[in-house]
């Protein structure tokens, strides 16, 4: 519609934004356009959107001018860094920058942050419990999403801080699926001893998303914090084993041990799970289920998702 507000999605061809642009398109009457930020709108997932009636933009967080064109005239935007791409903290915190200053010259009205805790506020680098990474972090993908909350905040930028938790897609891409051991039994493996995983479907932190556009002003300048739900390891095991149909067992390791098991960003995923499980209670308290759920009504379970997503998770 003409008259629609325009919602600028960094991140459209990926998890976060991608499911953004797909809510919003779900809704024609809902008031709300998608402009699809993409560097590559000649890509597969770029001209997806497109034909699935998205406005497709050039722009790339690394080039600020770019992102001018791109946020113009637009109502609010979502803004998500990739840290994986690079596993820079510091390259996130420039693009965060750059894409604050932008929605600031743009004069948008309303944008929501993809962030996660500074885990520094609860684990000061002087304090020993995990090692300091990369000079100055504790957990590097969280630290410099939450550092870069300050730069919205001192901006001025008109700003939703949107807590995001865990994907149980990482059970498919992220290589978090369960694995044969020796013994050929299959088991998933966190630090989190008996503690609770706050985790949800990537296709519903867009849905919350545009139900936090879809309610105006209400949460600019706070931080809401959203998930699926919140599982023990042995109940994700149980879940997975009756979807998949074969016994999944839960195998707690100390930090240090996952910390140690040598992929990239073993030490840092290592530091995240100990601060997940050292500050369970506020991390679970701070990403409602039932908030979210008013957000998005039609928020998955982690037995909806197995439903339709276990044939997907690799076994090996
Ligand atoms: N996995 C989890 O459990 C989890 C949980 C919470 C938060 N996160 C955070 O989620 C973030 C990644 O989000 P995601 O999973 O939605 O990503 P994703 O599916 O891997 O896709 C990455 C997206 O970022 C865009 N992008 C990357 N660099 C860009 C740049 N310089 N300029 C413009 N766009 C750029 C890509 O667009 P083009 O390639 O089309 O340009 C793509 O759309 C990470 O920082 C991670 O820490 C992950």
């Amino acid at each position: 519609m003409a008259d629609s507000k325009i919602i600028a999605v960094l991140g459209a061809t990926g998890a976060q934004g991608g499911s953004l642009v797909r809510a919003i398109l779900a809704d024609p009457n809902g008031g709300f356009a998608a402009r699809a930020i993409t560097r590559n709108p000649g890509s597969e997932k770029a001209r997806a959107l497109a034909a699935a009636g998205a406005e497709v933009v050039a722009a790339d967080a690394d080039q600020p001018a770019t992102l001018a064109p791109a946020f113009a005239g637009a109502y609010g935007a979502f803004c998500v860094t990739n840290f994986w791409e690079h596993f820079s903290p510091e390259r996130e915190l420039t693009q965060a920058g750059n894409m604050a200053r932008a929605a600031k010259a743009a004069g948008l009205q309303h944008v929501i942050w993809s962030t996660l805790e500074d885990t520094r506020k609860w684990v000061p680098l002087d304090d020993d419990r995990m090692p300091t990474l990369m000079g100055r972090y504790k957990v590097p993908h969280f630290d410099a999403k939450g550092e870069a909350d300050g730069i919205f905040r001192e901006l001025g930028v008109p700003t939703t801080f949107l807590l995001t938790s865990f994907y149980w897609d990482n059970l498919i891409y992220f290589g978090s699926g369960p694995k044969r051991g020796p013994d050929g039994k299959l088991a998933i493996t966190f630090p989190m001893d008996d503690r609770k995983l706050s985790a949800m479907a990537a296709e519903d932190i867009g849905k919350c998303a545009y139900g936090i556009f879809r309610r105006g002003r209400e949460f600019i300048g706070k931080t809401v914090g959203i998930a699926g739900e919140h599982l023990s390891g042995a109940e994700m095991a149980a879940a997975l084993t009756r979807a998949l149909g074969q016994e999944v067992r839960y195998q707690a390791v100390t930090p240090e041990v996952y910390r140690g098991f040598g992929f990239p960003g073993a030490d840092d995923l290592g530091n995240m799970f100990q601060f997940k499980r050292d500050f369970n209670d506020y991390y679970r308290g701070a990403r409602d289920v039932a908030f979210a759920r008013t957000l998005n009504p039609e928020l998955q379970t982690f037995e909806q998702w197995l439903a339709r997503n276990a044939d997907r998770i690799p076994l090996d």
